[in-house]
C-alpha cells in the first residue's frame, strides 16, 4: 500500500469507526455487528501503527467510546473507567501471556475468566454502604449522571450488606433479560410501534431515557464485576472482589473461573463458550484478568485499557443452510438489492430463512450460487447474513448470479428503467443498480417509513408495514400526504387480508395524529433529513438547518452555490495552473496569462471563504450542494416544497446569530473531535465572543477537547464551567 492510499482509507477508516461508535455509544443503534465494527477499528489500529505518519491523537483508536448525551448531568468518576482490548484469535490471547510473563519477570501467573457481559458499562458509587450515584462510562473520566433509572433496578441493594468501605465505586454491566427484551417487543407490535433490534440496544437506550417512570416499566438488570475506587483498599485480588460484591448482597456474574497459566485460561474459556447462552445476559465472549492486583499494577494501563486484561470475543453464532434463491429488494433511494431466500435453519434463537447478500460484487467475491450450501451469521441485532459458499459441495446446475438478468433490466417492484450507480460499501466504493422512478411504489414506501421513523420525525406507528400499506392504496404518494389523512381514514386501514383482516385502530391512528402535529413544530435540520433528499444525512441536514431560514431559503441555497463556485474554482486552478505538466501552457503569453488568472482566483476563493462560507464544514461539499440544488429545482423537490406550503408546514431553521457569546471569553485546551482550532476561535470571533490564552476568573468557558492540560484543572480549581465541542455547538446556535 502506497502512503497516500493508506492516508486515505485512514481517513476513511476514521470515519466509518466514529460514526459507528457514535451509533453504538450514544444512539444505542448499531448499524454493523460487533464483529464488523471490531474488524474495521483493528485495521485502523493496524494502518496507524505501520504508516505513523498519519497517526493522530484524536483517532477513534486513542478513545473510549463516548455514550454521553445531552439532558443528563457530567460527573467525574474518581477512577477512569477503562475499555478493553480485543481478540478473536488463540495466538493473540497467549502473546497477551507472554507479555505479562516479560513484564512481571515470572511465569506463574493466575487469571480470573469471566463472562464478558454485553450491555453498557456503569460505576456505581455506595458511600459508608449507601447507594449514592450510578454513572455511565461517557468518555472514561466523566460519564452521565443515571441514578434516578438505576434506582429503577429491583435486584440492586439500596444498601450494601455487613461491613463496608467508605467510599466505594463497583463497576458492572447494565442488561436486560431476553425474555424482557420479548416481552417489551411485542408490546410495541401491538402499538404498531418499530421494534427494538436487540436487548443491547433497549439497555443502552433506556438507561438514557429522562423519564425514570419508563424506565421502571422496562425492567432493567445488573451484574457487578469491577472496582473503581476504593478507601479504604479492602481487597486484594480480583476473586476476593468478585466474593466481595458477592458477600455486600448485588448481583454477580453466574459463574467465573480461577486459573493458572494460559492454557487453563484457554480451557476455560472454552467452558465458558458452551455455558454463556444459559446466562441471564447476553455473554459475547470472556474476558481474562490478572488475578493479583498488585501484580495489575504493576502491569499499569495504556490510555485507553489496562495491560493487565484482554477480552476473547466469540465468533458470531453461524449455521450452514441451502440457498434456495435470490430475491431483489428496492430500497429508499432505489437501490436494488439482493436477498438470500435460505432452507429455513435456526440459529441464535430463532428461525431464519431471509439473510443479506450485501450487494452483486459480495455475490461474486464470495462465488455464491443459486443452490449452493452456504453459511450464514448473525451477530447480535443485525440482519442475518450469508458468510460464504462452499464451491467443493457445489451440486450440479448451481447457477451463477447475474443481478440484471435475475430482474430482466428493469424495477422488480415498478417495471421502471434501471441504472448503474457508484454506492458506499463497507469494502470502499462498488456499483450497484438503481431504480430510477422517483415514484416507485418501494421508494415511495421506503421514504414514507424513513420520513416517520425515530430518527426522522419520530411519528411513531407508521413503521415500514403500515407505510407499504399507505403507499399500496395510493393514500399516500410524498410522505407529507399523510397530513391529509383523516383519523377515520388511519383508524380503518387494514393492514391484514380480506379474509383476515388487521384493522389498524382508533387508539393507534389517534397516535399518528399527535404526533404528526407534534412534528410540524420541529426544526429545519429534521424535516430536511425526513425528506429524503440525496445525499443529504443527518450531519448535513443538521449543517444545512443551521444556515438557512426555511426550506425555500434552502432550495435556493446561496451557501450551496457558492460551494459549488469554489469547486469549480479549485478545478479551474489545478487545471490552469501555470506550471501543469498534464495541461501545459503553449507559450510565455499563456502562462502569464494563468498567473493573472491564479491571483484572481485566489481572491475570489478568500472572498467566499471569508464571506458566505465561512465555518461551513467539509460535510457539505460539491456533491452535497448538487444534489440537494438539482433536487429542489427538480420536479420531485418542488412537488414537496408546494405540498408543504399548501399544508402550511414551513420548518424554521436555527440560523446562527451573531451574537450568541457577546460578552463571553472562551479559553481553548486540547483537540476538539471534530472542529479545528482555528474553527472553534473563528466561531467565538463570529458570534461576538473572545478567545484569550488563559484561564482566570473571568473566563466564561474552558473548551476543552482530548488530551486538555493545565488549563482544564485551573478551570476546574477556578469552578470555570468546561464545555465539550458538542454543547459549545448547542451553545452557539439558538437555544
Ligand atoms: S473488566 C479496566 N469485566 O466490556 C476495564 N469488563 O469492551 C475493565 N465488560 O468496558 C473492564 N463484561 O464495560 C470487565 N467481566 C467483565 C466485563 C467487562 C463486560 C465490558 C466493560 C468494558 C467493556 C470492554
Amino acid at each position: 500500500m502506497t502512503p497516500a492510499d493508506a492516508q486515505q482509507r485512514i481517513a476513511h477508516l476514521r470515519a466509518q469507526v466514529t460514526h459507528h461508535d457514535e451509533r453504538y455509544y450514544r444512539q444505542a443503534q448499531p448499524e454493523i455487528s460487533d464483529f464488523d465494527y471490531d474488524r474495521l477499528k483493528r485495521e485502523l489500529a493496524e494502518l496507524e501503527e505501520e504508516f505513523l505518519l498519519f497517526a493522530s491523537a484524536d483517532s477513534p483508536t486513542r478513545r473510549v467510546g463516548d455514550d454521553r448525551v445531552q439532558g443528563f448531568v457530567e460527573v467525574a468518576h474518581r477512577q477512569k473507567m477503562l475499555s478493553l482490548d480485543n481478540t478473536y484469535n488463540e495466538t493473540e490471547l497467549r502473546a497477551f501471556h507472554t507479555r505479562l510473563v516479560k513484564l512481571l519477570e515470572t511465569d506463574d501467573l493466575r487469571y480470573t475468566v469471566e463472562p464478558k457481559i454485553d450491555g453498557l458499562a456503569v460505576s456505581l458509587t455506595y458511600e459508608e454502604g449507601k447507594f449514592v450515584r450510578a454513572v455511565t462510562r461517557g468518555q472514561g473520566d466523566r460519564g452521565d449522571d443515571v441514578t434516578a433509572n438505576v434506582r429503577t433496578i429491583a435486584s440492586l441493594p439500596r444498601t450494601l450488606h455487613g461491613a463496608a468501605p467508605r467510599i466505594v465505586e463497583i463497576r458492572g454491566e447494565i442488561y436486560l433479560t431476553q425474555a424482557e427484551f420479548e416481552r417489551i417487543n411485542a408490546e410495541r407490535a401491538k402499538e404498531g410501534e418499530e421494534l427494538y433490534a436487540n436487548p443491547r440496544n433497549v439497555a443502552a437506550g433506556t438507561i438514557k431515557l429522562l423519564d425514570a417512570a419508563e424506565v421502571a416499566r422496562r425492567k432493567l438488570d445488573i451484574v457487578l464485576y469491577g472496582l473503581g475506587a476504593c478507601e479504604p483498599a479492602v481487597v486484594h485480588s480480583q476473586t476476593e472482589l468478585q466474593e466481595k460484591i458477592r458477600a455486600w448482597g448485588l448481583p454477580v456474574v453466574e459463574r467465573y473461573w480461577k486459573v493458572r497459566g494460559i492454557d487453563a485460561a484457554w480451557a476455560a474459556i472454552g467452558e465458558l463458550d458452551q455455558l454463556r447462552r444459559t446466562f441471564a445476559y447476553g455473554t459475547d465472549g470472556a474476558v481474562v484478568k490478572l488475578d493479583d492486583f498488585d501484580q495489575q499494577r504493576n502491569t499499569g494501563t495504556t490510555d485507553k485499557s489496562p495491560r493487565w486484561a484482554i477480552a476473547y470475543k466469540y465468533k458470531p453464532d453461524s449455521a450452514r443452510t441451502r440457498l434456495k434463491s435470490i430475491t431483489i429488494q428496492v430500497g429508499k433511494t432505489g437501490i436494488l438489492s439482493p436477498v438470500a431466500e435460505l432452507e429455513p435453519v435456526f440459529l441464535s434463537l430463532s428461525t431464519i430463512s431471509r439473510a443479506t447478500l450485501h450487494n452483486e460484487d459480495e455475490i461474486r467475491r464470495k462465488d455464491i450460487r443459486v443452490g449452493d450450501l452456504v453459511e450464514i451469521e448473525r451477530a447480535g441485532e443485525v440482519i442475518p447474513a450469508v458468510l460464504r459458499s462452499f464451491p467443493e459441495e457445489r451440486p450440479a446446475g448451481a447457477t451463477a448470479f447475474s443481478l440484471f438478468d435475475a430482474v430482466g433490466g428493469h424495477c422488480p417492484v415498478c417495471g421502471g428503467k434501471i441504472a448503474r450507480v457508484e454506492v458506499d460499501t463497507e469494502s470502499g466504493l462498488g456499483a450497484a443498480w438503481k431504480c430510477e422512478n422517483y415514484d416507485c411504489r418501494a421508494q415511495r414506501a421506503g421514504r414514507l417509513g424513513f420520513f416517520c421513523s425515530r430518527r426522522a420525525l419520530a411519528i411513531d406507528g407508521v413503521g415500514e408495514i403500515v407505510a407499504a400499506k399507505l403507499v399500496e392504496l395510493d393514500l399516500v404518494r410524498d410522505p407529507p400526504d399523510l397530513y391529509d389523512l383523516p383519523l377515520e381514514t388511519l383508524a380503518t386501514l387494514n393492514l391484514g387480508t380480506g379474509e383476515e383482516p388487521r384493522i389498524f385502530g382508533e387508539k393507534n391512528a389517534t397516535k399518528i395524529v399527535a404526533a404528526r402535529k407534534v412534528a410540524r413544530g420541529l426544526p429545519l435540520e429534521k424535516w430536511l433529513y425526513a425528506l429524503s433528499v440525496p445525499d443529504v444525512g443527518e450531519t448535513t441536514a443538521r449543517e444545512l438547518g443551521r444556515r438557512h431560514r426555511n426550506l425555500a431559503d434552502l432550495a435556493d441555497s446561496a451557501l450551496l452555490r457558492a460551494v459549488l463556485e469554489r469547486a469549480a474554482l479549485e478545478e479551474e486552478k489545478d487545471r490552469e495552473s501555470p506550471n501543469s505538466k498534464k495541461n501545459p501552457p503553449k507559450d510565455e503569453a499563456e502562462r502569464s496569462r494563468r498567473k493573472m488568472r491564479r491571483i484572481a482566483i485566489d481572491a475570489e476563493l478568500t472572498t467566499l471563504e471569508a464571506g458566505v462560507l465561512a465555518g461551513v464544514p467539509s460535510e457539505v461539499g460539491p456533491s452535497v450542494a448538487a444534489s440537494a440544488l438539482a433536487f429542489f429545482a427538480g420536479e420531485p423537490g418542488r412537488r414537496l416544497l408546494a405540498k408543504l406550503q399548501a399544508l402550511g408546514i414551513d420548518p424554521a431553521g436555527t440560523v446562527m446569530t451573531a451574537g450568541a457569546f457577546t460578552g463571553k471569553t472562551f479559553v481553548l485546551t486540547g483537540t476538539l473531535p471534530t472542529l479545528k482550532r482555528e474553527e472553534a476561535e473563528q466561531k467565538i470571533l463570529a458570534a461576538g465572543g473572545k478567545v484569550s490564552g488563559s484561564v482566570s476568573k473571568k473566563t466564561s468557558y474552558v473548551l476543552a477537547g482530548a488530551e486538555a492540560g493545565s488549563k482544564l484543572e485551573k478551570a476546574q480549581a477556578l469552578g470555570v464551567p468546561v464545555i465539550d465541542e458538542t454543547a459549545f455547538l448547542q451553545l452557539l446556535g439558538p437555544a
